[in-house]
Protein backbone atom coordinates (compact mmCIF):
# COMPACT_ATOMS: atom_id res chain seq x y z
CA UNK A 1 0.00 0.00 0.00
CA UNK A 2 1.52 3.19 -0.76
CA UNK A 3 2.05 5.85 1.95
CA UNK A 4 2.06 9.32 1.90
CA UNK A 5 2.41 11.51 5.02
CA UNK A 6 1.34 15.63 4.90
CA UNK A 7 3.47 17.71 7.53
CA UNK A 8 1.13 20.49 8.55
CA UNK A 9 -2.46 19.85 9.32
CA UNK A 10 -3.91 23.63 8.63
CA UNK A 11 -6.11 24.79 5.85
CA UNK A 12 -4.48 23.30 3.18
CA UNK A 13 -2.67 19.98 4.51
CA UNK A 14 -5.90 19.06 6.22
CA UNK A 15 -8.43 19.53 3.49
CA UNK A 16 -5.71 18.49 0.69
CA UNK A 17 -4.39 15.25 1.91
CA UNK A 18 -8.13 14.25 3.01
CA UNK A 19 -9.25 14.65 -0.59
CA UNK A 20 -6.29 12.37 -1.66
CA UNK A 21 -7.40 9.55 0.86
CA UNK A 22 -11.27 10.25 -0.43
CA UNK A 23 -10.39 9.76 -3.89
CA UNK A 24 -7.74 6.48 -3.74
CA UNK A 25 -8.99 4.10 -0.56
CA UNK A 26 -5.70 2.06 -1.27
CA UNK A 27 -3.33 4.65 -0.54
CA UNK A 28 -2.74 4.95 3.15
CA UNK A 29 -2.94 8.95 4.64
CA UNK A 30 -1.50 10.16 7.68
CA UNK A 31 -1.38 13.59 8.67
CA UNK A 32 0.48 14.80 11.60
CA UNK A 33 1.02 18.18 13.33
CA UNK A 34 3.16 19.25 16.71
CA UNK A 35 -0.17 21.11 17.55
CA UNK A 36 -1.90 18.88 19.88
CA UNK A 37 -5.18 20.82 20.13
CA UNK A 38 -5.52 21.13 16.60
CA UNK A 39 -5.02 17.10 16.10
CA UNK A 40 -7.69 16.19 18.59
CA UNK A 41 -9.89 18.34 16.81
CA UNK A 42 -9.48 16.61 13.24
CA UNK A 43 -10.02 13.35 15.40
CA UNK A 44 -13.02 14.67 16.86
CA UNK A 45 -16.49 15.26 15.59
CA UNK A 46 -15.77 19.40 15.57
CA UNK A 47 -13.15 19.52 12.94
CA UNK A 48 -10.60 22.63 13.68
CA UNK A 49 -11.16 24.19 10.43
CA UNK A 50 -14.52 24.86 8.76
CA UNK A 51 -14.62 24.23 5.48
CA UNK A 52 -18.06 23.47 3.01
CA UNK A 53 -17.71 19.73 2.04
CA UNK A 54 -14.98 19.38 4.06
CA UNK A 55 -16.81 17.00 7.00
CA UNK A 56 -18.23 14.80 5.12
CA UNK A 57 -14.81 13.99 2.85
CA UNK A 58 -13.27 13.47 6.56
CA UNK A 59 -15.68 11.35 8.52
CA UNK A 60 -16.26 9.13 5.04
CA UNK A 61 -12.22 7.94 5.50
CA UNK A 62 -11.20 8.90 8.60
CA UNK A 63 -9.93 5.60 10.52
CA UNK A 64 -9.89 3.81 7.24
CA UNK A 65 -7.01 5.27 5.39
CA UNK A 66 -7.06 8.76 6.72
CA UNK A 67 -5.02 9.37 10.10
CA UNK A 68 -4.88 12.29 12.26
CA UNK A 69 -1.84 11.79 14.57
CA UNK A 70 1.40 13.69 16.53
CA UNK A 71 3.23 11.20 15.55
CA UNK A 72 5.59 13.03 13.07
CA UNK A 73 8.29 10.59 12.84
CA UNK A 74 6.27 7.67 12.96
CA UNK A 75 4.78 8.91 9.70
CA UNK A 76 7.49 10.05 8.11
CA UNK A 77 9.39 6.55 8.51
CA UNK A 78 6.46 4.53 6.52
CA UNK A 79 5.22 7.23 4.12
CA UNK A 80 6.55 7.15 0.44
CA UNK A 81 5.45 10.39 -0.28
CA UNK A 82 5.69 13.49 2.24
CA UNK A 83 4.36 16.34 1.69
CA UNK A 84 5.38 19.70 4.01
CA UNK A 85 2.24 21.63 4.14
CA UNK A 86 3.49 24.08 6.95
CA UNK A 87 3.02 27.33 7.74
CA UNK A 88 5.32 30.42 5.60
CA UNK A 89 4.54 33.29 7.63
CA UNK A 90 6.23 36.83 6.96
CA UNK A 91 9.56 37.41 9.17
CA UNK A 92 8.71 39.49 12.01
CA UNK A 93 12.18 40.03 12.97
CA UNK A 94 16.08 40.01 11.74
CA UNK A 95 16.60 40.23 7.47
CA UNK A 96 13.40 40.72 5.48
CA UNK A 97 11.20 41.30 8.20
CA UNK A 98 7.73 42.51 7.57
CA UNK A 99 8.49 41.14 3.44
CA UNK A 100 10.24 37.58 3.30
CA UNK A 101 8.73 34.43 4.49
CA UNK A 102 9.59 32.66 7.59
CA UNK A 103 11.04 29.59 6.32
CA UNK A 104 11.73 27.83 9.73
CA UNK A 105 8.92 26.04 10.00
CA UNK A 106 9.88 24.34 6.25
CA UNK A 107 13.78 23.88 7.72
CA UNK A 108 12.29 22.16 11.10
CA UNK A 109 10.42 19.82 9.26
CA UNK A 110 12.91 19.17 6.52
CA UNK A 111 15.51 18.74 9.36
CA UNK A 112 13.04 16.21 10.55
CA UNK A 113 12.67 13.55 7.32
CA UNK A 114 16.31 13.47 7.37
CA UNK A 115 17.00 12.81 10.10
CA UNK A 116 14.59 9.78 11.12
CA UNK A 117 13.74 8.41 7.60
CA UNK A 118 15.55 5.06 6.54
CA UNK A 119 14.54 4.84 3.25
CA UNK A 120 14.09 6.69 0.32
CA UNK A 121 11.18 9.52 -0.07
CA UNK A 122 9.78 11.40 -2.32
CA UNK A 123 9.52 15.08 -0.58
CA UNK A 124 6.94 17.70 -2.04
CA UNK A 125 7.08 21.17 -1.43
CA UNK A 126 3.18 21.93 -0.97
CA UNK A 127 3.37 25.39 0.92
CA UNK A 128 4.00 28.26 -0.97
CA UNK A 129 7.90 29.30 -0.53
CA UNK A 130 10.05 31.85 -1.95
CA UNK A 131 12.09 30.49 -5.53
CA UNK A 132 14.89 27.78 -4.74
CA UNK A 133 13.44 26.84 -2.02
CA UNK A 134 13.61 23.40 -2.91
CA UNK A 135 17.02 23.82 -3.36
CA UNK A 136 17.42 24.63 0.52
CA UNK A 137 15.83 21.50 1.44
CA UNK A 138 18.14 19.20 -1.14
CA UNK A 139 21.00 20.53 0.40
CA UNK A 140 19.55 19.71 4.52
CA UNK A 141 18.42 16.59 3.36
CA UNK A 142 21.60 15.03 1.66
CA UNK A 143 23.78 16.65 4.43
CA UNK A 144 21.76 14.76 7.16
CA UNK A 145 20.44 11.57 5.75
CA UNK A 146 21.86 8.31 5.93
CA UNK A 147 24.16 6.71 3.26
CA UNK A 148 22.10 5.04 0.62
CA UNK A 149 18.83 7.06 1.01
CA UNK A 150 17.52 9.34 -1.82
CA UNK A 151 15.38 12.08 -1.74
CA UNK A 152 13.72 13.49 -4.51
CA UNK A 153 12.02 17.16 -3.86
CA UNK A 154 9.02 17.98 -6.08
CA UNK A 155 7.11 21.40 -5.86
CA UNK A 156 3.32 21.48 -6.25
CA UNK A 157 1.97 24.71 -5.15
CA UNK A 158 -1.49 24.72 -3.58
CA UNK A 159 -4.30 26.63 -5.53
CA UNK A 160 -7.01 26.00 -3.34
CA UNK A 161 -9.53 29.07 -2.17
CA UNK A 162 -10.19 28.72 1.53
CA UNK A 163 -14.30 28.42 1.55
CA UNK A 164 -14.28 26.69 -1.55
CA UNK A 165 -11.68 24.29 -1.19
CA UNK A 166 -13.40 20.57 -1.57
CA UNK A 167 -14.52 22.43 -4.57
CA UNK A 168 -11.59 23.24 -5.69
CA UNK A 169 -9.37 19.96 -5.25
CA UNK A 170 -12.56 17.97 -6.48
CA UNK A 171 -12.14 20.20 -9.63
CA UNK A 172 -8.83 22.41 -9.68
CA UNK A 173 -8.18 24.63 -12.85
CA UNK A 174 -4.92 22.57 -12.78
CA UNK A 175 -2.45 20.97 -10.92
CA UNK A 176 1.08 22.24 -10.62
CA UNK A 177 4.09 20.02 -10.26
CA UNK A 178 7.43 21.20 -11.02
CA UNK A 179 10.59 18.97 -10.69
CA UNK A 180 14.53 18.67 -11.38
CA UNK A 181 14.84 17.84 -15.00
CA UNK A 182 16.36 14.75 -14.89
CA UNK A 183 15.44 11.16 -15.29
CA UNK A 184 15.32 10.75 -11.21
CA UNK A 185 13.87 14.11 -10.78
CA UNK A 186 10.96 13.14 -13.63
CA UNK A 187 10.07 9.35 -12.65
CA UNK A 188 9.50 10.85 -9.10
CA UNK A 189 7.31 13.51 -10.57
CA UNK A 190 5.29 10.52 -12.03
CA UNK A 191 4.24 9.10 -8.96
CA UNK A 192 2.50 12.37 -8.00
CA UNK A 193 0.95 12.95 -11.53
CA UNK A 194 -0.17 9.41 -11.36
CA UNK A 195 -1.91 9.90 -7.92
CA UNK A 196 -3.52 12.96 -8.94
CA UNK A 197 -4.62 11.77 -12.58
CA UNK A 198 -7.11 9.45 -10.64
CA UNK A 199 -9.29 12.16 -10.67
CA UNK A 200 -8.28 14.87 -12.26
CA UNK A 201 -8.04 14.79 -16.38
CA UNK A 202 -4.64 14.51 -17.30
CA UNK A 203 -4.12 17.75 -19.16
CA UNK A 204 -4.72 19.81 -16.31
CA UNK A 205 -1.70 18.00 -14.54
CA UNK A 206 0.88 20.97 -15.33
CA UNK A 207 4.66 20.20 -15.20
CA UNK A 208 7.37 22.20 -15.33
CA UNK A 209 10.71 22.91 -13.67
CA UNK A 210 10.85 23.24 -9.89
CA UNK A 211 11.63 27.18 -10.23
CA UNK A 212 8.67 28.39 -12.51
CA UNK A 213 6.98 26.06 -10.29
CA UNK A 214 7.83 27.83 -7.27
CA UNK A 215 7.72 31.15 -8.88
CA UNK A 216 3.75 30.69 -10.60
CA UNK A 217 2.46 30.10 -7.12
CA UNK A 218 3.39 33.63 -5.95
CA UNK A 219 2.99 34.98 -9.24
CA UNK A 220 -0.93 33.76 -9.67
CA UNK A 221 -1.53 35.05 -6.18
CA UNK A 222 0.53 38.43 -7.10
CA UNK A 223 -2.23 38.24 -10.07
CA UNK A 224 -5.38 38.02 -8.27
CA UNK A 225 -4.18 40.20 -5.50
CA UNK A 226 -3.78 42.65 -8.30
CA UNK A 227 -6.82 42.68 -9.83
CA UNK A 228 -8.90 43.35 -6.61
CA UNK A 229 -6.29 46.45 -5.79
CA UNK A 230 -7.32 47.59 -9.31
CA UNK A 231 -11.01 47.57 -8.71
CA UNK A 232 -10.29 48.78 -5.49
CA UNK A 233 -8.22 51.53 -6.64
CA UNK A 234 -11.22 52.00 -9.75
CA UNK A 235 -14.44 52.10 -6.84
CA UNK A 236 -12.21 55.36 -5.51
CA UNK A 237 -13.43 57.10 -8.67
CA UNK A 238 -16.31 55.91 -9.01
CA UNK A 239 -17.60 57.26 -5.48
CA UNK A 240 -15.94 60.78 -6.47
CA UNK A 241 -18.03 60.49 -9.82
CA UNK A 242 -20.80 59.09 -9.49
CA UNK A 243 -19.72 55.63 -11.81
CA UNK A 244 -21.10 52.38 -10.73
CA UNK A 245 -17.94 50.03 -9.63
CA UNK A 246 -20.62 47.44 -10.22
CA UNK A 247 -21.18 48.58 -13.79
CA UNK A 248 -18.01 49.88 -14.64
CA UNK A 249 -16.64 45.81 -13.53
CA UNK A 250 -19.22 43.93 -15.54
CA UNK A 251 -18.62 47.09 -18.55
CA UNK A 252 -14.95 45.88 -18.33
CA UNK A 253 -15.66 42.01 -17.39
CA UNK A 254 -17.31 41.19 -20.62
CA UNK A 255 -14.21 41.82 -22.46
CA UNK A 256 -12.73 38.20 -23.12
CA UNK A 257 -9.27 39.24 -22.15
CA UNK A 258 -10.12 40.37 -19.18
CA UNK A 259 -12.86 38.15 -17.97
CA UNK A 260 -15.90 38.91 -14.99
CA UNK A 261 -14.10 36.82 -12.02
CA UNK A 262 -12.61 38.95 -8.95
CA UNK A 263 -13.43 41.77 -10.05
CA UNK A 264 -15.75 42.74 -7.37
CA UNK A 265 -14.76 45.49 -5.30
CA UNK A 266 -14.68 45.42 -1.80
CA UNK A 267 -12.85 46.79 2.06
CA UNK A 268 -10.09 44.94 0.76
CA UNK A 269 -8.24 41.60 0.61
CA UNK A 270 -7.76 39.77 3.34
CA UNK A 271 -6.38 35.91 4.30
CA UNK A 272 -3.10 34.42 5.09
CA UNK A 273 -1.75 34.43 1.54
CA UNK A 274 -1.76 37.31 -0.61
CA UNK A 275 -0.34 39.77 1.04
CA UNK A 276 2.49 37.59 2.57
CA UNK A 277 2.86 36.41 -1.00
CA UNK A 278 3.00 39.87 -2.50
CA UNK A 279 5.45 41.01 -0.07
CA UNK A 280 7.75 37.85 -1.01
CA UNK A 281 7.91 38.64 -4.34
CA UNK A 282 9.03 42.16 -3.14
CA UNK A 283 11.21 40.98 -1.66
CA UNK A 284 12.34 38.25 -4.10
CA UNK A 285 12.88 41.38 -6.81
CA UNK A 286 15.12 43.47 -4.12
CA UNK A 287 17.23 40.51 -3.99
CA UNK A 288 17.57 40.38 -7.20
CA UNK A 289 18.33 44.52 -7.31
CA UNK A 290 15.19 45.03 -9.18
CA UNK A 291 14.06 47.98 -7.74
CA UNK A 292 11.12 49.05 -9.89
CA UNK A 293 9.62 45.92 -9.64
CA UNK A 294 9.40 45.71 -6.03
CA UNK A 295 7.80 49.08 -6.18
CA UNK A 296 5.00 47.61 -8.73
CA UNK A 297 4.17 44.62 -6.59
CA UNK A 298 4.14 47.07 -3.42
CA UNK A 299 2.21 49.35 -4.68
CA UNK A 300 -1.11 46.48 -4.64
CA UNK A 301 -0.63 46.04 -0.77
CA UNK A 302 -0.50 49.84 -0.44
CA UNK A 303 -3.83 50.26 -2.36
CA UNK A 304 -5.32 47.46 -0.21
CA UNK A 305 -4.41 49.48 2.73
CA UNK A 306 -5.74 52.67 1.55
CA UNK A 307 -8.93 50.74 0.76
CA UNK A 308 -9.35 50.14 4.47
CA UNK A 309 -8.59 53.19 5.84
CA UNK A 310 -10.92 54.86 3.36
CA UNK A 311 -13.73 52.73 3.60
CA UNK A 312 -13.03 53.45 7.79
CA UNK A 313 -12.63 57.06 7.12
CA UNK A 314 -16.12 57.34 4.80
CA UNK A 315 -18.13 55.99 7.96
CA UNK A 316 -16.42 58.17 10.38
CA UNK A 317 -17.60 61.27 8.01
CA UNK A 318 -20.96 60.18 7.47
CA UNK A 319 -21.89 59.48 10.99
CA UNK A 320 -21.20 63.66 11.28
CA UNK A 321 -17.33 63.02 11.88
CA UNK A 322 -17.39 61.36 15.28
CA UNK A 323 -17.96 57.80 16.51
CA UNK A 324 -17.06 58.05 19.59
CA UNK A 325 -19.40 56.00 22.31
CA UNK A 326 -21.76 55.00 19.02
CA UNK A 327 -23.01 51.47 18.85
CA UNK A 328 -21.57 50.22 15.04
CA UNK A 329 -22.63 46.88 14.70
CA UNK A 330 -20.13 44.50 12.70
CA UNK A 331 -21.56 41.86 10.61
CA UNK A 332 -18.67 39.61 9.77
CA UNK A 333 -14.86 39.42 10.90
CA UNK A 334 -13.67 36.24 8.62
CA UNK A 335 -11.94 37.33 5.85
CA UNK A 336 -14.33 35.84 3.28
CA UNK A 337 -17.53 34.04 3.67
CA UNK A 338 -17.80 30.39 3.98
CA UNK A 339 -14.28 30.59 5.96
CA UNK A 340 -13.91 30.69 9.77
CA UNK A 341 -10.79 32.07 8.82
CA UNK A 342 -9.42 35.57 10.31
CA UNK A 343 -5.90 35.78 9.19
CA UNK A 344 -5.28 39.29 7.53
CA UNK A 345 -8.91 39.99 7.46
CA UNK A 346 -9.79 43.94 7.19
CA UNK A 347 -12.58 43.64 9.50
CA UNK A 348 -9.58 43.57 12.05
CA UNK A 349 -7.85 46.52 10.68
CA UNK A 350 -11.75 48.37 10.66
CA UNK A 351 -12.19 47.42 14.18
CA UNK A 352 -8.85 49.25 15.41
CA UNK A 353 -9.48 52.11 13.15
CA UNK A 354 -12.85 52.24 14.48
CA UNK A 355 -11.84 51.78 18.27
CA UNK A 356 -9.13 54.25 17.83
CA UNK A 357 -12.07 56.48 17.20
CA UNK A 358 -13.83 55.20 20.47
CA UNK A 359 -16.35 53.49 19.08
CA UNK A 360 -18.62 51.29 20.61
CA UNK A 361 -18.26 47.43 18.19
CA UNK A 362 -21.04 44.99 18.39
CA UNK A 363 -19.03 42.09 16.06
CA UNK A 364 -21.28 39.57 14.63
CA UNK A 365 -19.41 36.59 12.71
CA UNK A 366 -21.47 32.98 11.82
CA UNK A 367 -18.30 30.53 12.28
CA UNK A 368 -15.37 32.83 13.71
CA UNK A 369 -15.20 32.38 17.71
CA UNK A 370 -15.53 34.82 19.79
CA UNK A 371 -12.07 34.50 21.75
CA UNK A 372 -10.23 34.47 18.27
CA UNK A 373 -11.82 37.86 17.09
CA UNK A 374 -10.34 39.21 20.66
CA UNK A 375 -7.16 37.63 19.62
CA UNK A 376 -7.05 38.96 16.44
CA UNK A 377 -7.83 42.65 18.56
CA UNK A 378 -5.20 42.22 20.70
CA UNK A 379 -2.47 41.21 18.38
CA UNK A 380 0.89 43.17 18.71
CA UNK A 381 0.54 45.47 15.85
CA UNK A 382 -2.77 45.87 15.24
CA UNK A 383 -2.80 48.95 17.38
CA UNK A 384 -5.01 48.37 19.89
CA UNK A 385 -4.73 47.05 23.59
CA UNK A 386 -6.54 44.98 25.62
CA UNK A 387 -7.96 47.49 28.02
CA UNK A 388 -8.93 48.90 25.04
CA UNK A 389 -10.70 46.36 23.33
CA UNK A 390 -12.58 44.85 26.59
CA UNK A 391 -14.00 48.48 26.21
CA UNK A 392 -15.47 48.46 23.05
CA UNK A 393 -15.70 45.83 21.74
CA UNK A 394 -18.74 43.45 22.47
CA UNK A 395 -18.93 39.77 20.46
CA UNK A 396 -22.62 39.54 19.78
CA UNK A 397 -24.71 35.68 18.96
CA UNK A 398 -26.85 36.78 16.14
CA UNK A 399 -26.89 39.79 13.40
CA UNK A 400 -29.67 40.97 15.09
CA UNK A 401 -28.35 41.07 18.70
CA UNK A 402 -25.50 43.01 17.24
CA UNK A 403 -27.98 45.65 15.81
CA UNK A 404 -30.10 46.59 18.46
CA UNK A 405 -29.38 50.41 20.03
CA UNK A 406 -26.53 50.48 16.63
CA UNK A 407 -26.13 53.65 14.77
CA UNK A 408 -24.56 51.96 11.97
CA UNK A 409 -24.35 48.66 10.40
CA UNK A 410 -20.62 47.65 8.31
CA UNK A 411 -20.89 45.16 6.56
CA UNK A 412 -17.42 43.47 6.47
CA UNK A 413 -17.45 39.60 5.44
CA UNK A 414 -20.02 38.88 2.57
CA UNK A 415 -21.95 36.03 4.34
CA UNK A 416 -25.17 34.80 2.81
CA UNK A 417 -26.77 35.26 5.92
CA UNK A 418 -26.74 39.14 5.60
CA UNK A 419 -28.04 39.29 2.10
CA UNK A 420 -31.54 41.08 2.06
CA UNK A 421 -33.86 37.70 2.00
CA UNK A 422 -31.74 35.91 4.66
CA UNK A 423 -31.71 38.85 7.47
CA UNK A 424 -34.79 40.55 8.15
CA UNK A 425 -33.91 44.27 7.59
CA UNK A 426 -37.04 45.99 8.55
CA UNK A 427 -36.67 44.56 11.78
CA UNK A 428 -33.20 45.50 12.09
CA UNK A 429 -34.36 49.40 10.91
CA UNK A 430 -36.65 49.29 13.68
CA UNK A 431 -34.20 48.47 16.78
CA UNK A 432 -30.99 50.67 15.31
CA UNK A 433 -30.97 54.02 16.66
CA UNK A 434 -32.13 56.81 13.95
CA UNK A 435 -30.47 57.63 11.46
CA UNK A 436 -29.94 54.38 11.02
CA UNK A 437 -26.83 53.99 8.74
CA UNK A 438 -25.54 51.38 6.86
CA UNK A 439 -22.25 51.02 4.92
CA UNK A 440 -22.13 47.88 2.70
CA UNK A 441 -17.99 47.07 2.42
CA UNK A 442 -18.95 44.06 0.16
CA UNK A 443 -21.36 45.12 -2.02
CA UNK A 444 -24.25 42.69 -0.96
CA UNK A 445 -27.00 44.87 -0.11
CA UNK A 446 -29.91 46.48 -2.07
CA UNK A 447 -29.63 50.39 -1.70
CA UNK A 448 -32.75 51.59 -3.08
CA UNK A 449 -34.44 48.64 -1.05
CA UNK A 450 -32.51 49.42 2.37
CA UNK A 451 -33.37 53.48 1.63
CA UNK A 452 -37.22 52.55 0.85
CA UNK A 453 -37.20 51.04 4.65
CA UNK A 454 -35.51 54.30 5.69
CA UNK A 455 -32.06 53.50 6.07
CA UNK A 456 -28.95 55.61 4.97
CA UNK A 457 -26.47 53.72 2.69
CA UNK A 458 -23.24 54.04 2.05
CA UNK A 459 -22.13 51.31 -0.31
CA UNK A 460 -18.06 50.93 -1.62
CA UNK A 461 -17.41 51.93 -5.08
CA UNK A 462 -20.89 53.91 -5.38
CA UNK A 463 -21.63 57.50 -4.53
CA UNK A 464 -25.08 58.68 -2.59
P1 LIG B 1 -1.67 26.65 8.85
O1 LIG B 1 -0.98 27.56 9.78
O2 LIG B 1 -3.17 26.52 8.91
O3 LIG B 1 -1.10 25.16 9.02
C1 LIG B 1 0.24 24.85 9.11
C2 LIG B 1 0.40 23.77 10.17
O4 LIG B 1 1.75 23.29 10.14
C3 LIG B 1 0.16 24.25 11.60
O5 LIG B 1 -0.91 23.51 12.18
C4 LIG B 1 1.49 23.99 12.31
O6 LIG B 1 1.33 23.55 13.66
C5 LIG B 1 2.09 22.90 11.45
N1 LIG B 1 3.53 22.78 11.56
C6 LIG B 1 4.47 23.75 11.48
N2 LIG B 1 5.70 23.23 11.60
C7 LIG B 1 5.55 21.90 11.75
C8 LIG B 1 6.45 20.82 11.92
N3 LIG B 1 7.76 21.01 11.92
N4 LIG B 1 5.95 19.58 12.07
C9 LIG B 1 4.63 19.37 12.06
N5 LIG B 1 3.72 20.35 11.89
C10 LIG B 1 4.18 21.60 11.75
O7 LIG B 1 -1.22 27.08 7.41
P2 LIG B 1 -2.00 26.88 6.01
O8 LIG B 1 -3.01 27.96 5.80
O9 LIG B 1 -2.44 25.47 5.89
O10 LIG B 1 -0.83 27.16 4.98
C11 LIG B 1 0.23 26.24 4.79
C12 LIG B 1 1.01 26.64 3.56
O11 LIG B 1 0.16 26.58 2.42
C13 LIG B 1 1.54 28.07 3.60
O12 LIG B 1 2.78 28.11 2.95
C14 LIG B 1 0.52 28.85 2.79
O13 LIG B 1 1.08 29.98 2.19
C15 LIG B 1 0.13 27.83 1.74
N6 LIG B 1 -1.19 28.02 1.17
C16 LIG B 1 -2.26 28.35 1.97
C17 LIG B 1 -3.52 28.49 1.41
C18 LIG B 1 -4.69 28.85 2.27
O14 LIG B 1 -5.74 29.13 1.70
N7 LIG B 1 -4.59 28.85 3.58
C19 LIG B 1 -3.77 28.28 -0.03
C20 LIG B 1 -2.59 27.87 -0.76
C21 LIG B 1 -1.36 27.77 -0.16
Amino acid sequence: MLKICCIGAGYVGGPSCAVIAFKCHDIKVTIVDLNQARIDAWNSDRLPIYEPGLDEIVFARRGKNLFFSTDVDEAIREADLIFVSVNTPTKKSGMGAGMAADLAYIETATRRIAQVATTSKIVIEKSTVPCRTAQSMRTILEANSTKGIRFDILSNPEFLAEGTAIQDLFHPDRVLMGCLQTPEGLAAQQKLVDIYSRWIPRERVITMNLWSSELSKLAANALLAQRISSINALSAICEATGADVDEVAYACGTDSRIGPKFLKASVGFGGSCFQKDILNLVYLSEQLFLPEVAAYWKSVVTMNEYQKMRFTHRIVRTLFNTVTNKRIALLGFAFKKDTGDTRESAAITMCSYLIQEHAQLAVYDPKVPPKQIIADLIEPGVGTNEVEVKKHVSICSSAYEACVDADAIVICTEWDEFKMGALDYQRIYASMNKPAFIFDGRLILDAPKLREIGFKVETIGKST
